[in-house]
């Protein structure tokens, strides 16, 4: 097989993203098909995506035989049923984080992956393929630093002052579902998939305070203890004035790695009456539009010449059940065992 043809499902804020990736910057994919419930989102598809076959339901694009690899990127609460029904079509499938928002959903998907072995499935922890985080994971590996002991870690949003997210924040799972997902992940990547056996975490609504009415917080902090004595501490955040910060460092015995220390937008400094300065990455995508084009072009990769995948639906799994003990231990305001 030379090529892959690609239907995407969901063309919303990541959708559109994914879909102009896979249209002009991944190699042997073709994107034949795209799905929305929305008219004004397939009108959206008609418009950036010449030649693709619009549908209104999964279902209807399933049917497609022509499509043999589907990427998910619509709300979380549907991954896990639209990641099922993909397998059973005969459809390889990519699906955005998180994989579920209970672990249950979680091993239901990879039971029915394992009846599959010829699909793959993978869940896209987009920070694994960036190029950053894959030369710290490389000098790690050689030893650059000693042996990790500890990785602090955070994903820190722009605040949006009209807190549009606050809509979005009862379907998201929280905030540590949401955003300290990736964190929890890399902590199991960087550190070597240690057995994690105890959260705690609290946290402040700072600035919206209606995220309390569905148990969320805009400002978290959690701390997860591993079986062989590593350690990782999380900050998620809704309210930074400054832009989107994702930074993480791996303290080991022979020294520190540190990602993302400025979130600088480019390489200019500014030096005037006010100091020196530079201006930051406003979100997520701006961070990480390279990372998104190599994960894409990873999977393709992986099908097309059937080579083994980054990460497992069992790495997603895992991230999930921290992600839900942390979670817990918010609301609660307990440690929760693992
Ligand atoms: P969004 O709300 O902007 O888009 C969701 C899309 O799904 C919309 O196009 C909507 O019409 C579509 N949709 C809803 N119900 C559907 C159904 N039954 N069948 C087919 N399509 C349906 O959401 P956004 O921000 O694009 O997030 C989507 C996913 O991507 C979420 O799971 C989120 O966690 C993940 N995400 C991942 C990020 C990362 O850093 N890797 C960053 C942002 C989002």
């Amino acid at each position: 097989m030379s090529e892959l043809n690609i239907g995407i499902v969901g063309l919303g804020r990541l959708g559109r993203r994914h879909a102009l990736n896979l249209r002009d910057r991944i190699r042997g994919a073709q994107l034949v098909a795209a799905c929305s419930p929305l008219d004004e989102e397939l009108g959206w598809a008609a418009e950036q995506l010449p030649g693709v076959h619009r549908h209104h339901t999964l279902e209807a694009m399933l049917a497609e035989p022509q499509v043999q690899a589907v990427f998910l990127v619509t709300p979380t609460a549907l991954h896990a049923e639209q990641i099922i029904a993909c397998l059973r079509a005969g459809k390889h499938v990519f699906c955005e984080k998180p994989l579920a928002l209970n672990v249950e959903d979680c091993q239901k998907v990879e039971a029915v992956a394992a009846d599959y072995p010829q699909l793959k499935a993978m869940v896209g922890f987009v920070r694994r393929f960036d190029a950053s985080y894959q030369d710290a994971a490389e000098k790690l590996q050689q030893g650059l630093v000693g042996q990790p002991y500890l990785l602090r870690s955070q994903t820190c949003d722009l605040n949006d002052e009209n807190g549009f997210f606050v809509k979005f924040a009862p379907s998201s799972g929280g905030i540590f579902m949401d955003c300290s997902i990736h964190d929890i992940d890399l902590a199991r990547w960087l550190l070597g998939s240690p057995k994690p056996v105890r959260v705690w975490a609290t946290g402040t609504n700072a600035l919206h305070p209606a995220l309390a009415d569905c148990g969320d917080v805009d400002n978290g902090v959690a701390m997860l203890e591993f079986a062989d004595g590593k350690l990782a501490c999380f900050y998620a955040s809704r309210t930074q004035a400054h832009g989107h910060e994702t930074l993480t460092e791996i303290f080991a015995s022979a020294g520190r790695l540190s990602v993302g220390a400025n979130p600088r937008a480019n390489r200019v400094d500014i030096s005037d009456a006010h100091g020196v300065r530079n201006e930051c990455v406003q979100d997520f995508y701006q961070r990480f539009a390279e990372a998104f084009v190599s994960e894409a072009q990873h999977f393709v990769d992986a099908v097309l010449h059937n080579q083994p995948l980054a990460l497992s639906l069992a790495d997603a799994t895992e991230a999930t059940r921290i992600g839900l003990a942390i979670t817990q231990a918010l609301r609660s305001k307990q440690v929760v065992e693992l």
